[in-house]
């Protein structure tokens, strides 16, 4: 078993470096399925998603060179299967992106259901929906999703029932290699979207309008191969650690992020009390006193991103008086709540509302890692805490947060990471 040992309290002090979005590269590695050629990609983070991501490439036939750690050429021109395994896809949830990928490249398409956090039901309704409109057949059986066309897809308009980051995706991959125009209405707006087309456009597609309410897509013939294309960095590691910030009263320079993309935290940071120093690419969080509890409401972009939320809610557990999470986005998104009143926190959880009622210190205790964000909200609860704190099914927090212990150390963490030896 694998597992952290968080040594609090500490104030964390000093600078950390933000790595590229986990969420726009695992749309982007698939996206360069759609080039029948070279992509040079740079700020790819080193986690274990794109890692198994690179797997999947792999098996349907991609040639992939690895220039460094967050650096690869993907070369396409050979791939010539359309078959991705359960096994393979099941082990986390982007894997969904072969499917608009593929669609347009192959006439039959089968690949294995996505896994991904548990957060509650993730259903891939408005993903079928949009291959469908554009002319797809699409079955679900066994495990897997199965599309074929006998002709080109078609332009279409498509209005999606939620606002939903993969649909929004899958639908902009599928309607890129397409014949005439795709509007998509309703859509997702998070900067990996914006990532996602400009990705595409500089390849030659033509979407339009990314980052607003609707996409206009003129579907293109081919996409040619890109020379190098450098990943947005992660808007989720840089709230993790401007929020790590606040929450162990230090001072830290955040650095190469888009202080546009961090407004819903920022704002919510300075309300709890932190201060919070904009510069180009770089933010600075400090905080010298017990939070002030404010409510937070989880919203698609540009609102407080539920991916957000875990992590935030350490400053309500340590808040001065009451506040409150409304989570709007998953429906069980508060089984963290559970570890953290293991450690002293005072936290009522029902449905989809948290009440926080502020605790002045928390005491260390063995908790688990329930998926990706709740892992590092246990990382910020062991820092706040006395003593150390034990965080199990870390497999889940390697998932998406580039060489976490060392970035925390490098502010004046002590994390230690230990396997014991059933792994072996
Ligand atoms: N939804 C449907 N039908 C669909 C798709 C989604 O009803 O076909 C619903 C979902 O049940 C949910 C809402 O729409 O209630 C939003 O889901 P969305 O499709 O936006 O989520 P996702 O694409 O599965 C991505 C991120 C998540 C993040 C959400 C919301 C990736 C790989 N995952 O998931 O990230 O929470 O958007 O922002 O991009 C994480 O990184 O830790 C993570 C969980």
């Amino acid at each position: 078993m694998e597992k952290f040992v968080v040594h609090g309290p500490c104030r964390l002090e000093g600078e950390v470096t933000i790595s590229g979005a986990k969420n726009a590269a695992v749309a982007i590695l698939p996206a360069t399925l759609l080039v029948k050629g070279k992509c040079h990609l740079e700020n790819v983070p080193d986690i274990s998603d794109i890692r198994a991501y690179c797997k999947i490439l792999e098996s349907l036939g991609s040639k992939i060179e690895y220039i460094s750690k967050n650096e690869m050429i993907i070369d396409n021109s050979e791939v010539s299967s359309a078959i991705a395994s359960y096994e393979l896809t099941s082990k986390f949830r982007a894997s969904y992106y072969l499917l608009g990928a593929l669609i347009g490249r192959f006439d039959k398409v089968q690949i294995g259901l996505p896994g991904g956090c548990k957060l509650g039901a993730r259903p891939i309704d408005q993903h079928i929906k949009a291959f469908k409109k554009l002319g797809a057949k699409v079955i679900v059986r066994n495990g897997n999703v199965y599309t074929s066309k006998t002709e080109p897809l078609k332009g279409t308009n498509i209005f999606f029932d939620v606002v939903s980051v993969g649909s929004t995706m899958n639908a902009i991959l599928a309607a890129t290699i397409s014949e005439g125009t795709t509007t998509l209405e309703n859509v997702a707006k998070e900067p990996h979207i914006v990532d996602l087309a400009n990705f595409l456009n500089s390849m030659g597609a033509k979407i339009k309008g990314a980052g607003t309410d609707t996409i206009k897509i003129t579907g293109v013939s081919e996409l040619h191969q890109k020379s190098s294309y450098s990943i947005i960095p992660d808007q989720i590691e840089t709230g993790t650690f401007m929020v790590a910030a606040a929450a162990t009263k230090g001072n830290v320079l955040i650095k190469n992020c888009i202080p546009k993309h961090m407004e819903p935290i920022t704002a919510k940071l300075i309300e709890a009390g932190a201060t919070v120093e904009e510069f180009e690419s770089d933010i600075r969080v400090s905080m010298d006193k017990r939070p002030t509890s404010v409510s937070v409401k989880t919203m698609p972009y540009p609102g407080f991103p539920t991916d957000m939320q875990p992590q935030f809610s350490l400053l309500l557990t340590l808040g001065d008086t009451t506040g409150t999470i409304i989570e709007t986005i998953w429906e069980s998104r508060f089984q963290y709540t559970d570890e953290l009143n293991k450690m002293g926190a005072d936290i009522s959880a029902h449905g989809t509302t948290a009440v926080f009622r502020g605790v002045e210190s928390l005491s260390a205790a063995p908790v688990k890692a329930h998926d990706l964000r709740a892992g590092a909200a246990m990382i910020i609860a062991g820092l706040c805490a006395d003593g150390q704190t034990e965080i199990s099914d870390i497999h889940h927090i390697l998932r998406g947060y580039e060489n976490i212990i060392g970035k925390f150390e490098k502010l004046g963490a002590k994390i230690d990471y230990i396997k014991t030896e059933d792994d072996e």
